[in-house]
Formats: structure tokens, sequence, C-alpha cells
């Protein structure tokens, strides 16, 4: 195991052993390699570089009580890469060299995989750059696929309690038939400055609008948005945010318990009928939130100091089912190790 402390980790980059690569030439990828460089080497006109040709995935791999390593949902991570690969003109990773990659990097880092109760966990990066050199905008004919593993702590540090979010009106994240759908860096450039800014005004983080009216909530900055109003479970139906797979696990948790699920446009002024809201995401889990602020009209919505009781039902599904401390009866999970 290595010695670090593993309560105490930030959502941050640790350096582990290796990272697993494959590159795209010729018009196919050629085979996993295992690297244990942190640097990658690529032409200074790479299109990964130039024209934002590039796409990531983020899952985790969870130590359980019994030991035992398991992936959550790694197959709709794959989906969704291969979705984004499309969005932006890149090849497909095919589905084999996917599992490969990521079932090697993930067992020859299992020092670093954080012990259970720690409240840590591995955090997986896929990635897949644009390598080939361009100088006119049009797609690259050489990539790269790699992915990287690192052992973190909660995004929010603060752990499962409420946190005051932003909404910002003077910055979008995507436009409604753009790339917000996709896993893709130029959506997180968009959302810097804004983030940044909330931050610097004591917020954790932005709860974005619809880019065309700013009627609809959108999604927050690294996460999706719900909310819990009486017996159902509301979240944003829009073309410009990510599809969460925290998410998607949630709406079926929900519904298991009993809960109306409602997929649709949320207006903001609903914000005040909500009983609890939350940010849900890989990274995030469930992040209760406690207070929204419109930053433009200063209206405060609010909701309980503490995190809800269907909030906390969720999470604790949710983590007992990837730790492998609850029966796993959707079949989320995959034991590697
Ligand atoms: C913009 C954005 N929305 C939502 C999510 C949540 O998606 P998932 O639950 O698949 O991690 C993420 C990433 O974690 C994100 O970056």
């Amino acid at each position: 195991m290595a010695n670090l402390e593993w309560s105490k980790l930030p959502f941050g980059y640790i350096p582990t052993c290796c990272n697993t690569r494959c590159y795209y030439k010729d018009g196919k990828w050629g085979e996993v390699e295992v690297s244990t460089s942190e640097y990658i080497n690529m032409h200074m006109s790479a299109t990964g570089l130039h024209y934002g040709q590039q796409a990531f995935e983020g899952l985790k791999a969870f130590r359980g009580k019994d030991g035992k390593i398991r992936l959550f949902r790694w197959e709709d991570n794959w989906e969704r890469l291969c979705f984004s690969c499309r969005g932006i003109l890149m090849p497909e990773i095919p589905k084999e060299t996917f599992k490969e990659a990521l079932l090697t990097v993930v067992k020859k880092n299992e020092e670093f995989i954080p012990p259970y109760g720690t409240g840590a966990s591995l955090y997986i990066r896929p990635l897949v750059v644009g390598t080939g050199a361009r100088i006119g905008v049009s797609p690259a004919d050489e990539y790269l696929f790699l992915i990287l593993v690192t052992p973190v702590g909660p995004y929010f540090p603060q752990g499962f309690k409420g946190v005051d979010i932003q909404i910002v009106r003077d910055a979008d994240r995507a436009a409604p038939l753009g790339t917000g759908r996709y896993k893709i860096g130029g959506n997180y450039a968009a959302s810097l400055a804004s983030g940044a800014r909330a931050v610097k005004e004591g917020f954790k983080t932005v709860l974005y609008l619809d880019a065309c009216e700013k009627r609809y909530i959108d999604e927050c900055g690294p996460a999706n948005f719900f909310g819990i109003k009486g017996n159902s479970y509301i979240t944003p139906k829009s073309t410009s945010i990510l599809n969460s797979i925290t998410n998607l696990s949630l709406c079926t948790l929900a519904e298991d318990m009993g809960l109306n699920v409602e997929r649709r446009r949320i207006p903001v002024e609903e914000l005040a009928e909500l009983d609890e809201a939350g940010a849900c995401g890989t990274a995030a889990v469930i992040t209760p939130i406690k207070s929204i602020q419109d930053r433009e009209t200063g209206k405060v919505y609010s909701y309980a100091e503490e995190p809800g009781p269907i909030s906390t039902k969720l999470y604790k599904r949710l983590q007992g089912i990837q730790y492998g401390d609850e029966a796993d009866k959707f079949g989320w999970t995959m034991e590697v190790l």
C-alpha cells in the first residue's frame, strides 16, 4: 500500500506508478501499452492543442470492506467517451481496447486504491487527444488514448455537507446546440472564469442556466443538478448538459425508493418550491446544496443546513453499492481484484 494520508486526500493529482496508452495511426488503433512517464510527446501543431480535439472521462474504482476492488458503470463511461469522440470527429475507442487499458491501469496501481472507510477512491481519467499536426481547421489523422489514475478524496472537501452555490447570467458554459453534451475540455475552459469568480465570492460552484433564455436550470460547473419536491426527484432536461452517469443511477435509485422521477425543464423560480437540492457526479457524488444565490438579482433560495432525508438516503444507497456494502441489484459494478 502506498504511504499516503488516505483520509486527508484532496481531489487532486498524486503521481501513481503508471498509465496506459494506445495510439491511432493509419486508420486504426494499436496495442495497449504501459507507460511510467507522466508526460506526452506530441507535435506542436497537434489538433488537441489548437482546435480542442480532446475528450475525457471520469470514473472511479472503490475498495470494499471485503477487500475487493470494484469499478462503477465503466461501460457507460466508455459509451459516453465514444459519443464525445463522434461529436468532435475523433475515432471511437474499441470496447476491448478501453477495457484492457482500464483493467491494466487499475491492477497495476492497486497500491494506490485507498483503503475502505477513508472516504477516498481511485479516480480514473481516460483521455483522447488529437496528436496529428494540422494548421487548417480539420480533424487530425493521429490520436492518443490514455488512462491515468490518481487517488482522490471528495471533490468538495467539506464531505457530505451542504454548500452554497451561485447562479450566473453573464456567462454560458455551452450553447443549446453546442458541445455541452460532450465531455470535452472546451466546455470546462468556458466555465473557468465564472467558476473562479464564484469561489472568490464565497461559493463552491456555479449553477448555469440555459444559454438561450436564461429561464431554466442547466447544470453545475462539474456536476448535474437535482431537486426533491414532495415525492418527486426532479432533474433538468437540456441539450447542453453532460448526461451524468451518477444522475442516471440516482434516477434509478429514486424510482426504486418509490419516488417519481421527472426529467424536464426546471424554471429558475421553481427552486423556491424544492424541499432539497443537490449536485451529483462521479467527483461530487451527492453534494447537498444549502443555498443558491442569483448573482444578478440577489435572490437567495435557501434549504436546510443539514442534508435532507431523501438526499441522504440516495447518497447512502449509491455509496453502499459502489463500496460493495449493499447488494448490486442493478448490475452496476464489476469486480477487478
Ligand atoms: C459538467 C459535468 N456535469 C456532470 C458531471 C457528472 O457526470 P458523471 O456522473 O458521469 O460523473 C460531470 C463530471 O463528473 C461534469 O463535468
